[in-house]
C-alpha cells in the first residue's frame, strides 16, 4: 500500500497519516512514513517527544550525505541525476512505536525546474519508497505535490485528500484531482475531518462524490487533547481510530 496524504494546511494530514501508519504497523506490516512537509510534526503525531523530533536531521539538511551520493560539490556543478538511494529508508528511519519515520525536509524550488542536488535527492528517495514491494509507505506531504516526478506518482495507489467540510478545502481536492491526472495517479480519493454534524456530512456528500469518498472523521475533542499534550492521537482518541479503521478497511479492499 502505497499512499500519499495532502490537502490544505491544517485540515488533518498529519493527524490521519499518523494513526494510518499506526493501525499498520500494529498489523505487522513493515510501515514507513514519509514526512515531507517544511514543518515536520509527523514524528510528535507518532509519538515522539518535541526534544526527539527536534534531533532528527532531515535527509535534505544532510550536506555530506547529499555530495556523497550526487557527486555534488563547491568544486563539481556536474552531478548524478539518479543517485543510488536504496539503502537510505533503512538507515535513516526512525522507529517510533513500530513505524520507520524518514523526515525528509523541503527544498527551496524559486518556481518549477530546480535540479538543485538536495531536489534531486529527495525525488530519488520518494521514487526509491515506491519500490519497496509488501511495505506501506505513507507520505504525509503539503497541498503540492512538485515533490514527486511523474514515476514515482504514477507507483502510488492513490493519493488520499484531507478536507474539512468547507468550501476552501473542498477546492483543493478539485486542483488535487486535474495535478494528479498530469502526473498519472491512478486514483484520488477523500477523507472528509472534522465533521461535526448532519449537515457537515451532507455538505460533504454534496461536494464528493461517493466513488471517491473513503469516509469521515468526526471532530475529536481527544484529538484536540493529544496535540496539546503532545501525545499520539491513537493513543488518545478511540473513537477516531475506530473511524480511521473503517477508511483503512476501505483502502484494504481496494488494494487486492
Ligand atoms: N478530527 C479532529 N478533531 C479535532 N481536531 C482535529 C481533528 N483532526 C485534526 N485536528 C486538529 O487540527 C490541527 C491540525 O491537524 P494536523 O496537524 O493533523 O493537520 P495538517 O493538515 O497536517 O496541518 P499542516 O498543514 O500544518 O501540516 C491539530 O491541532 C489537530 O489536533
Ligand atoms: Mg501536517
Amino acid at each position: 500500500m502505497k499512499v500519499a496524504i495532502t490537502g490544505k494546511g491544517g485540515v488533518g494530514k498529519t493527524t490521519f497519516s499518523s494513526i494510518l501508519c499506526r493501525l499498520y504497523a500494529e498489523e505487522g506490516r513493515n510501515v514507513l512514513a514519509a514526512d515531507v512537509d517544511p514543518d515536520a510534526n509527523l514524528g510528535l503525531a507518532l509519538g515522539l517527544s518535541e526534544e526527539e523530533v527536534n534531533e532528527i536531521v532531515p535527509v535534505a539538511k544532510m550536506r555530506a550525505l547529499v555530495e556523497e551520493r550526487t557527486g555534488a560539490n563547491n568544486l563539481n556543478k556536474f552531478f548524478k541525476l539518479n543517485p543510488q538511494v536504496s539503502d537510505l529508508p533503512d538507515k535513516l528511519s526512525k522507529n517510533v512505536n513500530g513505524v520507520k519515520l524518514l523526515v525528509m525536509g523541503t527544498v527551496e524550488t524559486g518556481g518549477s525546474g530546480c535540479v538543485c542536488p538536495e531536489h534531486v535527492m529527495l525525488q530519488a528517495l520518494l521514487s526509491a519508497l515506491v519500490f519497496r514491494k509488501d511495505d506501506v509507505v505513507v507520505m504525509d506531504m503539503e497541498a503540492g505535490l512538485e515533490h514527486l516526478g511523474r514515476g514515482t506518482a504514477g507507483m502510488m495507489d492513490q493519493f488520499i485528500v484531507v478536507v474539512e467540510p468547507g468550501a476552501r478545502s473542498v477546492q483543493t481536492y478539485g486542483n488535487v484531482k486535474r495535478l494528479a491526472a498530469d502526473l498519472g495517479v491512478k486514483r484520488v480519493s477523500v477523507v472528509a475531518n472534522k465533521v461535526r454534524d448532519e449537515k457537515d456530512e451532507a455538505f460533504i456528500r454534496s461536494k464528493i462524490p461517493e466513488e471517491d469518498l473513503l469516509g469521515m472523521i468526526h471532530y475529536s475533542a481527544d484529538v484536540i487533547d493529544a496535540d496539546r499534550n503532545e501525545a499520539s492521537p491513537f493513543d488518545y482518541s478511540k473513537e477516531t481510530v475506530e473511524e480511521i479503521k473503517l477508511i483503512k478497511a476501505k483502502m484494504d479492499a481496494k488494494e487486492k
